[in-house]
């Protein structure tokens, strides 16, 4: 196990077309998730992306805290995750705006509208295919960590950048936004 360089935007690996893990199951790719999920804890992170530790490969790792989530029936806490190969398709046309950090973004936050509800399909470690359907913190969550698969970062996605700023200087201002990037 290992602790991950994290690439910070502004670094190419970022921005690239990620391309589609041959084998879910194989060995190289347990110990990459492996060392994502010890990446992503030791930087109080909800979720890491292939890309964000260099790896241009479709796969990233997520948890979905507690204290982040909306209360929905389809939005309940769950631990450390991984999806390899997802795929996202919103469920209705509403979209809600989820203030989002990022580890690649660091001290940094901003408001980015997503799909409300979402369904994705990817596969786990085991190579089985993972189904779910989810709105809330879990929605979004998945949202942006499969940007990163596709070369964007969240900043992309705003449409309102008066609502894009330094974490200390936000919390004077509007609702506090909380805290671990993605
Ligand atoms: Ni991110």
């Amino acid at each position: 196990m290992a602790i991950l360089k994290i690439a910070r935007m502004g670094h190419p690996v970022l921005l690239t077309q990620a391309a589609p893990v041959a084998d879910p199951a194989a060995p190289d790719i347990a110990r990459l998730v492996a060392d994502m999920f010890e990446t992503m804890d030791d930087a109080s992170g909800t979720g890491l992306a292939a890309p964000q530790v260099h790896v241009p490969l479709r796969l990233f790792v997520f948890r979905v805290s507690a204290a982040r989530v909306t209360g929905a029936p389809d939005d309940p806490p769950q631990g450390n995750t991984v999806l390899i190969n997802p795929e996202i398709t919103p469920l209705d046309e509403e979209k809600v705006s989820w203030w989002e950090g990022c580890l690649s973004v660091p001290g940094m936050r901003g408001a980015v509208p997503r799909w409300r509800r979402v369904r994705y399909r990817g596969f786990g470690l085991d190579g089985k295919e993972i189904v779910a359907e989810v709105s809330g913190f879990h929605a979004d969550v998945v949202q942006h960590e499969n940007d990163h698969l596709d070369g964007l970062l969240y900043p992309m996605r705003m449409t309102d950048l008066r609502l894009f700023g330094f974490n200390e200087e936000l919390s004077r201002a509007v609702a506090a936004p909380g805290k671990g990037g993605a």
